[in-house]
C-alpha cells in the first residue's frame, strides 16, 4: 500500500487509523535495531505526534489500572474520563477478551485521534497455565525450557487481549529474606544474563522486533532498573546503597543482557540508588540505557514510582516529582496520574520541554506501530484463540517437566529417594503442604487458578496408582500451628509406616512483592511436628516448599532426605511426584547460596577474598574474617544439587597455559555418570582473576553446560574462554581484561575444586 497524504479532512472522516493503515509495512532489515531505526516506523510515527495536541501526548504517557489485581495504592482518579478524551496510553491490570474490547473500542471509537491502547499485565511465571516461580525455575539451569515457558505464557496471554508483560525480573539477589528473590534468577550475573536473554527471546519471540506483531508474542518488560535486589537488610522497597565497581559488575549485566536481547521495555526501579531514586536518575535512565546501552523502547516506572519521589524526599511534591521524572528519561507514567495532571503546566513553565515529551511519546508510538496494534487494534482480541490456546494440553506437559526439572535435592543419605513404586512399601504422608493446591503457584499467578493446581498428595496417588507403595495421611500440623492431638497423629501414624514423607514451608503470601521475612527457618509448628518425627526413628525425606532459599541447617542435621521444590505452579504434585518415584532424576542446580541461619546473610559465592581470609578447614586460627558463632560456609552453595545417580567430571584441560590479548583458550573435560541411573548434571566453569587493578572475586561463574548421560556415559564438555570473558569493569567504569594469571575450576557447584588450573593472560 502507498503512503496516503494526511490532511486535517481524513483526520476527522477516519481518526488518525486511516493514516496509519495506508502506511506501508516494515521493510527489509532482520534485527530489531535496525527495524527501529526504520524511517517507515519514523515517518509513521512523526506523522502521528504531529496530530497531537500535548494534552494527547501526556496522555500517551500515562498508564492506568483497570483496578483488578491492584499492588499498590489505588489512585483516587477514575481513568474513564481520561480514556474517553484519548488520554491513556496503557491499562493493566485489564484482561481477558471482553473486558480488553471494551476498553479497546472506546480508544479507536471515541477519542479524537483513535490511538489503540497497549494493553498490559503482570505474566511472570505463567498467565493461565503457572510454570514454577522464577527462581525455581532458573535451578533447572536449562535455558530451552525456560524460553519455551515463557512462549507459552506469551502465547497464552497475547490469546486474552494482553500484549505487553511486566517480565523478566533480572534482579540480583543476595538476600533470601528478601520477599522478590522468588521472581528473579538468582545471585549471578553470568547465568542471570544467560537467563535474561532466553526469557526476553521467550516472551517476544526471538530477539527482532518484527514478531512483536505476531498472535503469540508479548512485548517484555525487564525490571526493575536498577539494583532492586540489593535493597538493604533484605526489606522491600529499601535504599540501595553499593559501589559503582558493585553495580557495574555485579548487578547491571543482566539488565544489558536484556536490552542486548532486544526487550522493548524497562521498568524504573522503587528503590534509590546511590542517593538517587530510579525513577529521578538522570544517570541510569539516560545516560546508562539510553547512552551507552543504545536502548530504543520505551521506559515505564513501577507502580506510583514517581509519587513516591515525595516521600523518598527528592521532590517537594508530585508535580515536581513528574518532573524530575521525565527528565531523567522516564517515559511512561503506571498509575501514578502525575504526568496527566501536571506536565502540561510544566511545558508550559519551562521546566519539562516539549521536545523531552515528543521524545517520551515518540518511544511508546514507535512499539505500538511495532506490536501491529494501528495496524489492527483488534489484533490480539479473539475468543476462540482464548479458548484453544489457553492451558492446552502440551502447555500443561511443559508445566509438569518444568517441576520435574526445577527441583533441586539437597540431601539424600542412604538413597532413601526416590520410593520405588515398584518395591512394596509403606509410606506416611504427612504435613501442612501434602494437600495444600492453594500456596504452590506461589505469588505472581497471573490468572492461575489456585483451585486447580495439582496438590502433592494427588500427584503422589496419580503417579503410583497401581504400585506396590502404600500411603497413609496425617495433617501433622497447618504452616503456622499444630495441636498435640495433630501431633499425636501424625506420630502414629508414622509409626506403623516404614518411611515418612513430611511436606512442609512457606504460605504464597510470605514471598513476592512486600513479602519480605527476618526468619527464614521453618515456622516452630512446623519444626515441632519434625522434631516429634525425627522421635519415631523413621527415616525422613523432607519435601520443601518456599519462595526462598530457608536456612534449613536443624533440617539437614535431623532428616534423611530434603527435596527442595519452591512454588512450582499449576502442575506440582504431577512433576514433584514424578521425581519422588524416580520417573524424573532430579537434576536442578541451586542458584541462590542457601545459608545455615539468617546472622549470615547476604550471602554469596562470587565475594570477595578480604585481606584477611579465613580458611574453612581451620576455622580456629583468630583475627581472620569468619564468626565465631557461625561456620562461615554455607549450608548449600551456588551451584549444588544432587541426583540420584552420581557424576564426575575429569580429565580437564586447557589448550594452553597462556592466552594473547585478544586470544582464545579452550578447556575440555570428561564427564561421566558414575552410577546405575540416567541422569543430567551441570558442569560448571569458574574462574579467578587472582591479582586486579580492583580486587575480583573468589570465584566467578563462566560457563556451564546441562549434560543429559545415560548410566555408566561420558561426554566430553567444552568451554570457550575468550578474552572478553576476563574482563570486569575497572575503577574508571572501564571494561578492560588485565594481563596476569588466572585459576580455573570445572566442577559440579561453586564450592567444588575439581579440575583446578591456571593460565596467564599476557
Ligand atoms: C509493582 C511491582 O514492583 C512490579 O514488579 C509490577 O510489575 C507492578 N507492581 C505492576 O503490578
Amino acid at each position: 500500500m502507498k503512503l496516503k497524504k494526511y490532511t486535517t479532512k481524513t483526520l476527522l472522516a477516519g481518526g488518525v487509523l486511516s493514516l496509519v493503515l495506508a502506511c506501508s509495512s516494515p521493510s527489509g532489515s532482520s534485527k530489531w535495531q535496525s527495524f527501529s531505526g526504520d524511517k517507515n516506523i519514523e515517518r509513521k510515527v512523526d506523522s502521528v505526534l504531529a496530530l497531537m495536541t500535548l494534552e494527547e501526548k501526556i496522555g500517551q504517557m500515562s498508564q492506568f489500572s483497570a483496578n483488578w489485581d491492584v499492588t499498590g495504592p489505588v489512585m483516587p482518579d477514575d481513568f474513564q474520563p481520561y480514556l474517553e478524551k484519548g488520554l491513556v496510553g496503557s491499562v493493566f491490570n485489564a484482561v481477558t477478551v471482553p473486558g480488553v474490547r471494551k476498553m479497546q473500542e472506546i480508544a479507536v471509537k471515541k477519542t479524537r485521534l483513535g490511538i489503540p491502547i497497549l494493553f498490559g499485565y503482570d505474566v511472570i511465571h505463567g498467565y493461565k497455565t503457572i510454570f514454577p516461580m522464577p527462581l525455581a525455575e532458573a535451578c533447572s539451569w536449562d535455558l530451552e525450557l525456560m524460553k519455551k515457558t515463557a512462549a507459552i505464557a506469551a502465547e497464552e496471554a497475547a490469546a486474552d487481549g494482553i500484549k505487553w508483560t511486566f517480565a523478566p525480573m533480572v534482579d540480583i539477589t543476595r538476600d533470601p529474606r528478601w520477599g522478590r528473590v522468588m521472581e528473579g534468577a538468582g545471585e549471578d550475573p553470568f547465568l542471570g544474563s544467560a537467563i535474561a536473554k532466553a526469557r526476553v527471546e521467550g516472551f517476544q519471540g526471538g530477539s527482532d522486533w518484527h514478531s512483536l506483531s505476531k498472535t503469540n508474542t508479548v512485548l517484555a518488560c525487564v525490571k526493575h532498573f536498577a539494583a532492586y535486589g540489593a535493597s538493604e537488610s533484605g526489606r522491600d522497597y529499601n535504599t540501595a546503597e553499593l559501589s559503582q565497581h558493585t553495580l557495574w559488575n555485579a548487578y547491571l549485566p543482566p539488565y544489558k543482557a536484556a536490552i542486548d536481547a532486544g526487550v522493548g521495555s524497562v521498568m524504573a526501579s522503587f528503590n534509590e540508588v546511590n542517593g538517587i531514586p530510579a525513577t529521578a536518575n538522570k544517570y541510569l535512565m539516560t545516560d546508562v540505557l539510553r547512552r551507552q546501552w543504545g536502548f530504543k523502547g520505551f521506559v515505564v516506572t513501577d507502580y506510583t514510582g514517581i509519587n513516591e519521589l515525595v516521600p523518598h524526599g527528592i521532590a517537594e511534591d508530585e508535580k515536581h516529582a513528574a518532573e524530575l521524572a521525565v527528565n531523567a528519561g522516564i517515559d511512561m507514567d503506571m498509575t501514578g496520574s502525575t504526568f496527566i495532571k501536571y506536565l502540561k503546566k510544566s511545558v508550559e513553565e519551562g521546566k519539562v520541554s516539549e521536545a523531552a515529551i515528543d521524545n517520551a511519546v515518540r518511544h511508546i508510538l514507535e512499539l505500538k506501530f511495532v506490536l501491529g496494534l494501528f495496524d489492527d487494534p483488534y489484533k490480539f482480541l479473539d475468543e476462540n484463540r482464548a479458548k484453544n490456546t489457553i492451558q492446552k494440553p502440551e502447555f500443561m506437559q511443559v508445566a509438569r517437566e518444568a517441576v520435574a526439572g526445577s527441583v533441586v535435592l539437597l540431601k539424600n543419605q542412604n538413597q532413601l529417594l526416590p520410593i520405588e513404586p515398584q518395591t512394596p512399601k509403606k509410606v506416611a504422608l504427612i504435613g501442612a503442604m501434602m494437600k495444600d493446591s492453594i500456596n504452590v503457584n506461589g505469588e505472581w499467578q497471573g490468572r492461575g487458578d489456585r483451585n486447580q493446581s495439582v496438590s502433592l498428595y494427588k500427584g503422589l496417588k496419580e503417579v503410583y496408582k497401581g504400585s506396590a507403595v502404600q500411603f497413609s495421611y496425617a495433617e501433622g500440623c497447618t504452616l503456622t500451628s499444630n495441636t498435640p492431638e495433630s501431633i499425636a497423629k501424625a506420630v502414629a501414624t508414622a509409626k506403623t509406616a516404614d518411611m515418612v514423607l513430611v511436606a512442609l514451608g512457606e504460605d504464597f503470601n510470605w514471598s513476592g512483592e512486600a513479602a519480605c521475612l527476618t526468619d527464614i527457618r521453618l515456622k516452630e509448628a512446623q519444626r515441632q511436628l519434625l522434631a516429634a518425627l525425627k522421635q519415631t526413628g523413621k527415616p525422613i525425606a523432607l519435601v520443601v516448599f518456599s519462595g526462598r532459599p530457608l536456612a534449613l541447617s536443624w533440617e539437614d542435621a535431623n532428616v534423611d532426605a530434603i527435596l527442595q521444590v519452591w512454588f512450582p505452579g499449576t502442575q506440582s504434585g504431577y512433576g514433584i511426584a514424578d521425581v519422588l518415584s524416580g520417573a524424573y532424576n532430579p537434576s536442578g542446580r541451586l542458584v541462590m547460596t542457601f545459608p545455615r541461619n539468617v546472622g549470615q546473610i547476604p550471602i554469596y559465592y562470587n565475594q570477595k577474598a578480604t585481606g584477611r581470609p579465613a580458611d574453612p578447614a581451620n576455622p580456629d586460627v583468630d583475627y581472620h574474617s569468619k564468626y565465631e558463632d557461625s561456620p562461615l560456609t554455607p549450608l548449600y552453595p551456588f551451584g549444588y544439587g544432587l541426583s540420584y545417580t552420581t557424576f564426575a567430571v575429569k580429565n580437564a584441560k586447557l589448550s594452553s597455559p597462556t592466552m594473547a590479548k585478544g586470544g582464545k583458550l579452550t578447556i575440555t573435560a570428561e564427564v561421566s555418570n558414575t552410577g546405575k541411573r540416567d541422569g543430567a548434571t551441570v558442569v560448571q566453569l569458574y574462574i579467578r582473576d587472582r591479582v586486579g587493578s580492583v580486587t575480583r572475586p573468589v570465584k566467578e561463574l563462566k560457563g556451564f553446560e546441562r549434560v543429559v548421560l545415560k548410566a555408566g556415559e561420558t561426554k566430553t564438555v567444552s568451554f570457550e574462554i575468550t578474552e572478553e570473558l576476563l574482563s570486569f569493569y575497572n575503577a574508571e567504569l572501564k571494561k578492560v581484561s588485565e594481563p596476569g594469571k588466572f585459576t580455573v575450576w570445572v566442577g559440579q557447584h561453586s564450592a567444588d575444586n575439581s579440575n583446578e588450573m591456571s593460565f596467564e593472560l599476557k
